[in-house]
């Protein structure tokens, strides 16, 4: 039996209804907030994430589902979604037009990691992406939308905060570092001698225990920005302090992609294990210019939708909708008319076989509908079509015309 790829799921019907929740709150929270829909496609030139992810990192360095196409292009999977997104936002010249820019997407990502629980080959991102906006409210903005996103779907997290810096300051601070490292290079995992010398601040997020009691004395992020960085991040945990939504300062917070600069953050969950982060993201000033377009300020997150999905509390289900059957094959005809007419506004349901209306209801149950509505051999000689409401335990006949009439109008 052919089976899907490692790492690479369904989403069965049953699991696309906590899914869809998902994505309806998300999209209507980012359109709340003044996003607009974008969609980029899933293949793209590998050198867009090589410039912009960064070849030092490991999605790019390891992750990446390559290959060359018939046309002999080197193209890959995208494995996140900020590449394509300032893409497109160079392709089609919105940076030259200025202004400020606001986009929302979900879709699949791929990164070929080793598959566990949490951590998936194909997975599904929710992310949002601004360009334009240079203040930190920007980033707040962000943080709040996250915030309010999880708080819509019932989900409790904690918000890890550090500041990376800018040109200004990131250049002496990483020398800073660089010296740190060569101090205690012979104990070093040899990822991290890799690290020293493609981005050395990746050091600070290595998982080998060894390097985190080493790394403890490292220089700090924090405690090395420049007057500008410090006072953005001092005005954005000023702005999170006032709009109450907690945070932890984690300087070792670095996150897995090159491009970002000042604010980086994390949403985390201590409720599924070790896979924890359920959103990221940052501000990126440098990617548009790096992709070739004109200088602009911007900033984005993103969330695992897969990883948030056990943890959405979903809302009582209501009942919805028709579920329609007949009592004897002669009534069938009628009951599809009704469907199709209902159709037109409700969802509707028609069950084909001829059965009592004791079996028609279970029916109705069983697919949570609101109204059951049956014709038999009395309702068909009648013109009419008893129908009982699921919710208000009312039963009536009605003319099966004044159905069909009043769906129409
Ligand atoms: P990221 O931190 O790499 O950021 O991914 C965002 C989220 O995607 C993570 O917090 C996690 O929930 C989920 N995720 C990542 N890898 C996997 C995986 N293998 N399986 C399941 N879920 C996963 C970005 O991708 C940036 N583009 C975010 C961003 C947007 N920054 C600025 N704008």
């Amino acid at each position: 039996m052919i089976q899907s790829l490692r790492g690479m799921n369904d989403i069965l019907s049953s699991e696309y209804e906590r899914f869809e929740y998902f994505l309806t709150t998300a999209s209507e929270i980012a359109k709340r907030y003044g996003f607009h829909y974008i969609e980029t496609p899933l293949l793209e030139e590998t050198a867009l994430f090589k410039r912009s992810v960064g070849e030092s990192s490991d999605i790019v360095g390891k992750e990446m589902y390559q290959f060359t196409d018939k046309g002999g292009n080197d193209v890959c999977l995208r494995p996140e979604g900020t590449a394509g997104v300032v893409r497109a936002f160079v392709q089609h010249k919105l940076d030259k037009k200025g202004g400020i820019h606001r986009f929302y997407y979900h879709g699949p990502m791929f990164r070929y990691e080793r598959p566990q629980k949490g951590r998936l080959r194909e997975f599904h991102q929710f992310g949002v992406e601004s360009f334009g906006v240079d203040s930190v409210y920007e980033d707040a903005l962000m943080i709040m939308m996250v915030s309010d996103t999880l708080k819509a779907l019932g989900i409790g997290h904690r918000l890890k905060l550090n500041s990376l810096g800018d040109q200004n300051c990131m250049p002496a601070y990483r020398e800073k570092l660089v010296r740190f490292i060569e101090s205690c290079e012979d104990a070093i995992c040899p990822d991290c001698e890799r690290r020293k010398l493609t981005n050395p601040i990746r050091v600070l997020d290595c998982k080998n225990e060894g390097c985190q009691a080493l790394y403890v004395k490292a220089p700090k992020l924090i405690e090395n920005l420049c007057d500008g960085c410090l006072s953005d991040f001092d005005t954005l945990k000023t702005i999170l302090d006032n709009h109450a939504i907690g945070y932890e300062i984690d300087t070792n917070l670095v996150r897995g992609l090159d491009y970002y600069s000042k604010t980086a953050f994390e949403f985390v969950s201590d409720d599924i294990g070790s896979q924890s982060a359920i959103a990221g993201g940052g501000r990126y000033d440098r990617l548009i210019e790096f992709l070739d377009g004109k200088s602009t300020p911007a900033v984005g997150f993103a969330l695992g939708i897969e990883r948030l999905l056990e943890l959405i509390v979903m809302p009582e289900p209501t009942r919805r909708g028709y579920y329609l059957g007949a009592m004897d094959p002669e009534s069938i005809p009628d009951i599809l008319k009704a469907a199709e007419s209902l159709r037109q506004s409700e969802k509707a349901v028609v069950d084909y076989e001829a059965k009592s209306l004791k079996a028609h209801l279970k029916g109705a149950d069983r697919i949570n509908a609101r109204y059951c509505a049956v014709i038999g051999e009395n309702e068909r000689k009648e013109g009419t079509i008893w129908i009982k409401d699921l919710v208000e335990k009312q039963e009536s006949t009605l003319p099966l015309t004044h159905l069909i009439m009043k769906e129409n109008a």
